[in-house]
C-alpha cells in the first residue's frame, strides 16, 4: 500500500509541508491528510487557500508565533500535538514550504517520540525552489554554479553572539538561498562580500514566492545596501546562476520586475 492510498490515522501526527502557498504545489499526499484530518495546527504563512481544503468538520488552530499576537511556545505547540494524538485524534502539523527546512521539525519529532506517539512527515516545495520555478530560473548551472546553500538570516533566541550568515570563504560556484534574510541589507551585503563574493556578483530578492502578490528585485553585491526588497515572506538568491535577472544591466543600475501568476490562479 502506498502513502497515498492510507487514510488519516486517528491518535497520529503528520508533519505536512504546505509548499509556498499556491494549493496547487500541495502534494496529493498533503491533500488528501488535509482533506481527511480531525485537527489541523498551521503556521503564519499557510494561507487560506490552502486551508480550505480542510475538511469542515476539522479544527483548524493558527499556532504562528508572529504578526503580535500572544505567542505560543514551542512547547505549547508539542503539547497540543501530543494531547490530540492522545485524544485520539487525526493531527496535521501544517508548516510553510518543507517541513523539515528551517521550521522546527526536529523539536517537534523528538517531542513526539519522547511521548511515543507515531508520526509520518510528508515533503512540500520548499521556498527555494518555489522561487526557482517562479523566476523561471534554475539553481545550479553546469558553468557557473555547481552548488545550492540553503541558510538562514535568523538565528535562534537563545543565541548570544550573532553569528554570520556563512563563516570562512563562500565558494564562488554556489548559489546562496538566504531564507528569513531580514530588512538589514547592508548586513548581508557586508558579510558576503567578507566571505570572499565578489561585488558584480548578482542578487535577487523575492517576495511571496508562488502567491498572487509576488515580486522581485535584483541587483548587483555592491548595490544590495539600496536594494528596496518586497515584504515578507522573503528570499535572497546570491551568486552567478541568477546572471540571466540583470541581462544588460550595469553595476549600479537597477532591474525591477514585478509579475503576476499566470491567468487561471485564483485567490480565494
Ligand atoms: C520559518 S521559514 C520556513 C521555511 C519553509 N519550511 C520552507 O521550506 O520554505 C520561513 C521563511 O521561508 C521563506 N519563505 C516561505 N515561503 C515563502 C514564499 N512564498 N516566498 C518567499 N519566501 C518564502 C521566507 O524567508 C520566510 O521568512
Amino acid at each position: 500500500m502506498t502513502a497515498a492510498s492510507r487514510q488519516a490515522a486517528k491518535g497520529t501526527v503528520y508533519l505536512v509541508g504546505a509548499g509556498p502557498g499556491d494549493p496547487d504545489l500541495l502534494t496529493l499526499r498533503a491533500a488528501r491528510l488535509l482533506a481527511e484530518a480531525d485537527v489541523v495546527f498551521h503556521d503564519d504563512l499557510v494561507p487560506d487557500e490552502v486551508l480550505a481544503l480542510v475538511h469542515d468538520h476539522a479544527l483548524i488552530t493558527s499556532v504562528g508565533k508572529r504578526c503580535g499576537r500572544p505567542r505560543i511556545t514551542q512547547q505549547g505547540i508539542h503539547k497540543l500535538l501530543i494531547e490530540s494524538a492522545w485524544a485520539g485524534q487525526s493531527v496535521v502539523r501544517l508548516k510553510s514550504g518543507d517541513p523539515l527546512v528551517f521550521g522546527r521539525a526536529g523539536e517537534e519529532i523528538a517531542a513526539l517520540r519522547a511521548a511515543g506517539v507515531p508520526f509520518e512527515i510528508v515533503p512540500g516545495v520548499t521556498a527555494a525552489l518555489a522561487a526557482g520555478a517562479a523566476l523561471e530560473l534554475p539553481l545550479t548551472d553546469r558553468k557557473s554554479a555547481s552548488k545550492l546553500i540553503f541558510c538562514t538570516g535568523h538565528h535562534a533566541a537563545d543565541k548570544t553572539d550573532v553569528a554570520p550568515i556563512w563563516a570562512g570563504p563562500l565558494p564562488d560556484d554556489a548559489t546562496l538561498v538566504l531564507y528569513m534574510p531580514g530588512r538589514d541589507t547592508s548586513r548581508i551585503a557586508r558579510e558576503l562580500a567578507a566571505a570572499g563574493l565578489a561585488a558584480d556578483v548578482p542578487c535577487c530578492a523575492i517576495s511571496h514566492a508562488a502567491r498572487p502578490q509576488q515580486t522581485h528585485v535584483a541587483c548587483r553585491l555592491d548595490a544590495l545596501v539600496n536594494l528596496t526588497c518586497g515584504a515578507a515572506p522573503l528570499l535572497l538568491l546570491v551568486g552567478r546562476a541568477m546572471e540571466s535577472l540583470l541581462k544588460g544591466d550595469t553595476a549600479d543600475l537597477f532591474y525591477l520586475a514585478e509579475q503576476t501568476l499566470a491567468a487561471g490562479t485564483q485567490v480565494r
